[in-house]
């Protein structure tokens, strides 16, 4: 019954209990969603491929669903000869855990309003691909916008939305989406891509001496971007706050140890802290995934967090502010948080910047992959699910539902033929 009503509303007909994989394929081919289902058995060519589609099997999952026509994007065409690199996007597309708001109908996406993002863990560990503290798996970041109701991933240019989603049996949301989804690069592609080229090339000027093992000396980019740093939350001032703080830099202009500790004190060493983390601990003081809230850069200051009318704020040690205007820019080895101000602070206290350090990688260390929304649901301030907001997510499905149960329509038939679908 469930499966019909879901067939009837949707526009999705997959197969309720897609316990093997040829299940899971056929399910896809059925549903219309033939270039996933192809792109998953070219990929269960390798070992990386076979384990996603066995995890997928496993538990209970949200798989995000490129459409048919998300596959003529040229950066998925030049995975064709690369089966293991196909794996590794398709492995960035499935989250454990069943992201399903329940406060809304049973199938609709969890999913935070702007600004307030929702984030989970994916099953992309590649460690290529991915360098986070623990050897946790890369995270995926999206959100709705109550304007026009779209939910949408962040980090993904071209944008790519949500299409509709659909439960499959007890433990497999399946959300179609019109792209594929792109892993997060390092951190020198990032700030670039986003337009923080002013703060790339402060990461750039500035020396670490002796950093790499072979003696050499780093810069902060090349710091940040090591193979040994294993996670950190960036908070990156935009180019304008770059140009507002150039007197207070030029004072400091050639000092290389000082410049090296104002750049330390906008990161916090070896753990990511992602928006609902800190928007919790802004507004709440503490957060249920945070063992402490002293929270502390790698030059050893602590971080403040506030929010107020304003927005959400992080202060440094001696109280220089900024205000957080973007939030959850993801890299292969941590997240950016983007900021309007520099954090004009050259103090530093190197034994609890250490200590920091330790006490954050035998966290990461003993913590395991967790399932659903990272950092709990959305706050309060900003989850507006209930009450009038709950229908224009709804409005959403139903608009785009339509589109899809014409695209649907015919291959749906095919499948309920093929497979018990009510
Ligand atoms: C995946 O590969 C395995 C091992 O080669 C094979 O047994 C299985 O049938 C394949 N599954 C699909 C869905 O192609
Ligand atoms: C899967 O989700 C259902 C609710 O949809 C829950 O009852 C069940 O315990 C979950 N199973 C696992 C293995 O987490
Ligand atoms: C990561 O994926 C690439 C293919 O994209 C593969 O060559 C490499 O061996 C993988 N690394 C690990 C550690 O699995
Ligand atoms: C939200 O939707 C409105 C209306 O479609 C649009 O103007 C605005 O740019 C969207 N915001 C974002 C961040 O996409
Ligand atoms: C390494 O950094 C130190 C201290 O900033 C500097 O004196 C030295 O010239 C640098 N070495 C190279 C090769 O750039
Ligand atoms: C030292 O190691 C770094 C990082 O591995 C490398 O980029 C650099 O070229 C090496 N320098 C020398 C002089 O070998
Ligand atoms: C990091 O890179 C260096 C130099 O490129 C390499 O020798 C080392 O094995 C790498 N370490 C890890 C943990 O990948
Ligand atoms: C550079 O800054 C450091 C730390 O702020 C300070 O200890 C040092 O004396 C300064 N060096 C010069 C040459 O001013
Ligand atoms: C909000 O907090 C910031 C940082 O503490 C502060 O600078 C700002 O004045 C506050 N704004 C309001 C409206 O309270
Ligand atoms: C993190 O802290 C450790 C220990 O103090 C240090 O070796 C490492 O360079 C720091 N990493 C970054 C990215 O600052």
């Amino acid at each position: 019954m469930r499966s019909l009503a879901i067939l009837s509303t949707l526009g999705f007909c997959l197969h309720a209990q897609a316990q093997n994989p040829s299940d899971l394929i056929s399910s896809l081919q059925g549903a219309g969603l033939t270039s996933l289902a192809s792109a998953l058995e070219r990929a269960n060519g390798t070992q990386e491929g076979q384990s996603l589609i066995s995890q997928l099997l496993n538990g209970n999952h949200t798989l995000f669903a490129p459409d048919n026509q998300a596959f003529d994007d040229p950066r998925v065409q030049s995975l064709a000869d690369d089966p293991a690199g196909l794996a590794n996007v398709l492995a960035y597309h499935v989250l454990p855990g069943i992201f399903v708001n329940s406060s809304m109908n049973s199938s609709a996406l969890n999913s935070g309003v702007l600004p307030n993002a929702t984030l989970g863990y994916t099953l992309l560990s590649n460690s290529t691909l991915v360098q986070l503290e623990g050897n946790k798996t890369q995270v995926l970041a999206w959100s709705r916008n109550d304007s026009d109701g779209q939910i949408y991933f962040l980090n993904q240019d071209p944008q790519i939305n949500v299409l509709n989603t659909s439960l499959v049996g007890n433990n497999l949301l399946v959300a179609s989406i019109d792209g594929v989804l792109q892993p997060p690069g390092n951190i020198s592609t990032v700030l670039d891509q986003n337009n923080l080229t002013s703060v790339l090339g402060f990461l750039n000027m500035v020396n670490v001496p002796g950093f790499y093992a072979n003696g050499s000396n780093a810069t902060v980019d090349g710091v940040l971007d090591a193979n040994t740093t294993r996670g950190y939350t960036f908070f990156a001032p935009t180019n304008q706050a770059l140009r507002n703080a150039n007197s207070s830099l030029a004072g400091l202009a050639d000092n290389q140890t000082s410049l090296a500790i104002l750049l330390q004190n906008h990161y916090i060493n070896a753990t990511s802290y992602y928006s609902p983390q800190l928007y919790s601990v802004a507004a709440n003081g503490s957060n249920p995934d945070l063992n402490s809230s002293n929270i502390i850069s790698a030059a050893g200051q602590p971080f403040n967090f506030n929010t107020n009318s304003s927005g959400t704020f992080v202060t440094s040690g001696n109280g220089a502010s900024a205000r957080i205007v973007k939030s959850d820019v993801l890299t292969e080895n941590g997240v950016i948080h983007v900021i309007d101000n520099v954090l004009v602070n050259t103090d530093s206290d190197a034994a609890r910047a250490s200590s920091a350090y330790a006490s954050a990688t035998s966290v990461a260390a003993q913590s395991s992959t967790q399932a659903g929304p990272i950092g709990g649901l959305p706050t309060s301030s900003a989850t507006s699910t209930s009450g009038t907001n709950n229908h224009t997510n709804d409005a959403t499905s139903i608009r785009v539902a339509s589109t899809w149960t014409l695209i649907l329509a015919g291959a749906c038939g095919w499948a309920m033929a093929m497979f018990v679908c009510a």
